[in-house]
C-alpha cells in the first residue's frame, strides 16, 4: 500500500519565479527532417537477473527477472498495454549464460551463484515452458519483441518455430570491444553472427515475418564495431545495437551532480556520433539501436534511479539519441534494479515511466533540428508530432532558479539562410507539465499539470491529459521540471 496523493502541492517559490523568467528564443528547423526513428523509439528490458544479484550491499532484483517474474499481475499487464505496443527487449549480463531446454539439454536448472561463474553465477536454463508463458503474455500484451540470444554456448541456440511473432533477435551481450565479463574478438563475433543469419532464414521459411539479427549489443569501440561488420558483410546485421551508461557507477555519491549538469551530459554525445558513423559506413538496414541503458552501471541509482530527476538525464537521452538517428532506445529496465520503470515488489511506475510514456504518444518518428540562444540548462527536442498534425517538443530545464519564457520561430521553408520569423499559433496548445510531487526532485511521485500520476484502484494508468494552452500566451517552463508540448497549428513542411 502507498499513500495516495490527490493533488499536488502548488509550489508557490515556482509561481514568484515566472516573474523573473528568461525570456528563450527558440528556433524550430520544421523545413527538413534531420533523422527518422522507428515509431517504436521507446523500449525496455527484461533482465534475466535472480533475486540473489547484490551490488554495493542491496540486492534490488527481486522476482523481477525473466524467469521469476509473476506474469499475472494487474498492474504489470496494464503498464504494458498503455503503450499499445510497447517494445521489449529480452536480455542482459546473463543472457550469454541461459541455455535454452531443447534437444539434448536434459537438466534445466536456475541461475545460481557461483564464485567462478560469468557474473558470479552459473548458467541458469529458459525451460520452453516458461518460453510458451513469455511468448503468450507477449502476445496478450501487445509486446514487440527483441530476444536477446546466448552468443558463448554451443552452437544449437534456435527454438522450435512455434509462431511466435519475434520482431528480432539480438547476438550475445557486451561482448564487444574490452566487453564487461567476457569478451569475443570482433573476427569471430563477425563469423559467428553469418551462422545465426543463416540459422534464422532457415527456421522463418517467410521473408515478412523472419525477425531480424541485431548485434553486438555491447559498448562502441570503433576498431571492434568496425571489423565486426567487415567481417559479417553485407545483409546480415539489420540492426547494430550497442549500450549506454553514460552515469557511470551505481553507487556515485555524485550521481545527482552528473544528472543536473548539461556539460556533462553532452560528453555521450561522441559515442551517438561514432555509432552514426559506423552505421553511415556499412548501412545496416534498421540502422543503429540503443538496445540497452540504464544510465548508472550495476542497478542503477539506489537513491536517484526511481527518481523524478533521473527523467533529466533519460528524456535528455531519448531526445540526443534521436538526433542522431538511433532508431530505439531500450531503457533498461521495464522492472528490476534500482532503475525499473516499475518498482519490483509494488510494481508501481516511477517518474521515469510516465515520461517515456509521454514519449511514446506525442513524439513523432521524424526528427527535426532545433537551435536556441545559448542556455544550456534548457534543453530541447523537436519532433513531427506522433499521427496527428503538427510538431511536438520536449523541454528540460535543468535550472535550479531560473524559469524561462519561451519564443518559438519557424525557419523559413525552403530557405534555411534567410532570418527565422516568429511562430504565432492561432489554436491552442497541448502542453503536459511534469514536475516533482513536492518540488523535491528526489521525489518519486511526478505530477502531470498538477495531478499527480498514481495507479487508480483497478491499477490502470491514469488518464495523462492536456492542458489547452492559448496560443497568444508564451510558453512557460517552471525550474527544475519537464514539460511536452504539441502544436497542432505548427506548420513544418519536413511533417507534411
Ligand atoms: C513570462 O510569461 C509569464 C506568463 O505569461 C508572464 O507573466 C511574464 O511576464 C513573462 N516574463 C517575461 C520576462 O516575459
Ligand atoms: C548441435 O546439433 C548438432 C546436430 O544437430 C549435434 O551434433 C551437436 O551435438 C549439438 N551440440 C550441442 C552443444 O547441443
Ligand atoms: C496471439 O494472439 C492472437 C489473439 O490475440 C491469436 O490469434 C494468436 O494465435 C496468438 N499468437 C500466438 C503465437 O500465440
Ligand atoms: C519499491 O517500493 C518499496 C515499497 O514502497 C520501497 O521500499 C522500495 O525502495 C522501492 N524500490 C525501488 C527500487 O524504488
Ligand atoms: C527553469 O527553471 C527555473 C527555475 O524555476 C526557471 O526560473 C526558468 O525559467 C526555467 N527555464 C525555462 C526555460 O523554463
Amino acid at each position: 500500500m502507498y499513500f495516495k496523493f490527490t493533488f499536488c502541492p502548488i509550489i508557490l517559490l515556482l509561481w514568484a519565479s515566472l516573474s523573473f523568467a528568461q525570456n528563450v528564443n527558440v528556433v524550430i528547423h520544421g523545413a527538413a527532417s534531420i533523422a527518422k526513428t522507428d515509431d517504436n523509439f521507446v523500449c525496455v528490458t527484461l533482465d534475466w537477473w535472480p533475486a540473489e544479484k547484490c551490488d554495493y550491499n542491496q540486492c534490488p532484483w527481486g522476482k523481477a527477472g525473466i524467469l521469476n517474474l509473476d506474469l499475472r499481475y494487474g498492474a504489470l499487464i496494464n503498464a504494458i498495454k498503455a503503450f499499445n505496443p510497447l517494445r521489449i527487449k529480452v536480455g542482459g549480463s546473463l543472457q550469454d549464460n541461459v541455455v535454452y531446454k531443447v534437444g539434448e539439454v536434459s537438466s534445466c536448472p536456475n541461475f545460481m551463484k557461483r564464485e567462478d561463474g560469468l557474473f558470479g553465477f552459473s548458467q541458469g536454463c529458459l525451460s520452453m515452458e516458461r518460453w510458451d508463458q513469455l511468448n503468450r503474455f507477449f502476445n496478450h500484451t501487445g509486446v514487440k519483441l527483441t530476444f536477446g540470444l546466448n552468443a558463448l554456448f554451443g552452437r544449437n541456440e534456435s527454438q522450435t518455430e512455434k509462431g511466435y511473432k519475434v520482431d528480432s533477435y539480438e547476438f550475445g551481450n557486451q561482448l564487444s570491444g574490452s566487453g564487461m565479463g567476457a569478451k569475443v574478438d570482433a573476427k569471430q563475433y563477425g563469423k559467428d553472427v553469418i551462422v545465426l543469419k543463416n540459422l534464422v532464414k532457415e527456421l522463418y521459411a517467410h521473408p515478412e515475418t523472419q525477425p531480424k539479427v541485431l548485434g553486438p549489443g555491447g559498448f562502441y569501440e570503433e576498431k571492434w564495431f568496425n571489423t565486426f561488420l567487415e567481417v559479417s558483410g553485407q545483409g546480415i546485421v539489420d540492426g547494430l545495437t550497442h549500450h549506454i551508461y553514460n552515469l557511470g557507477p551505481g553507487d556515485d555519491p555524485n550521481m545527482m551532480n552528473k544528472i543536473l549538469d548539461p556539460s556533462y551530459l553532452n560528453q555521450v554525445s561522441q559515442t551517438y556520433k561514432g555509432v552514426s558513423d559506423v552505421v553511415n559506413k556499412f548501412r545496416p538496414q534498421l540502422g543503429a539501436w540503443v538496445s540497452e541503458s540504464g544510465g548508472a552501471l550495476n542497478d542503477g541509482s539506489k537513491d536517484v534511479s526511481r527518481t523524478f530527476a533521473d527523467g533529466f538525464w533519460y528524456l535528455d537521452q531519448m531526445g540526443m539519441a534521436s538526433t542522431y538517428d538511433q532508431k530505439v532506445f531500450c531503457r533498461q529496465a521495464l522492472i528490476g534494479g534500482n532503475y525499473g520503470l516499475l518498482n519490483a515488489t509494488t510494481f508501481v511506475p516511477n517518474p521515469d515511466y510516465y515520461g517515456a510514456l509521454l514519449w511514446h504518444r506525442l513524439m513523432g518518428s521524424t526528427v527535426l533540428a532545433v537551435t536556441k540562444e545559448s542556455d544550456p540548462d534548457l534543453r530541447v527536442y523537436a519532433h513531427c508530432a506522433k499521427k496527428k498534425p503538427g510538431v511536438s517538443l520536449i523541454f528540460i530545464n535543468l535550472s535550479k532558479d531560473r524559469s524561462f519564457n519561451i519564443t518559438l520561430s519557424n525557419a523559413k521553408p525552403g530557405d534555411p539562410g534567410k532570418p527565422n520569423y516568429e511562430f504565432v499559433g492561432k489554436q491552442n496548445r497541448e502542453e503536459y507539465h511534469l514536475r516533482a510531487l513536492t518540488g523535491d526532485i528526489k521525489d518519486d511521485i511526478v505530477c502531470l499539470n498538477d495531478v499527480p500520476m498514481v495507479q487508480t484502484d483497478s491499477e490502470d494508468i491514469p488518464a495523462m491529459d492536456p492542458k489547452l494552452v492559448d496560443a497568444s500566451t508564451p510558453i512557460s517552463i517552471a525550474a527544475q521540471s519537464i514539460a511536452y508540448v504539441t502544436i497542432r497549428d505548427f506548420e513544418a513542411p519536413a511533417c507534411v
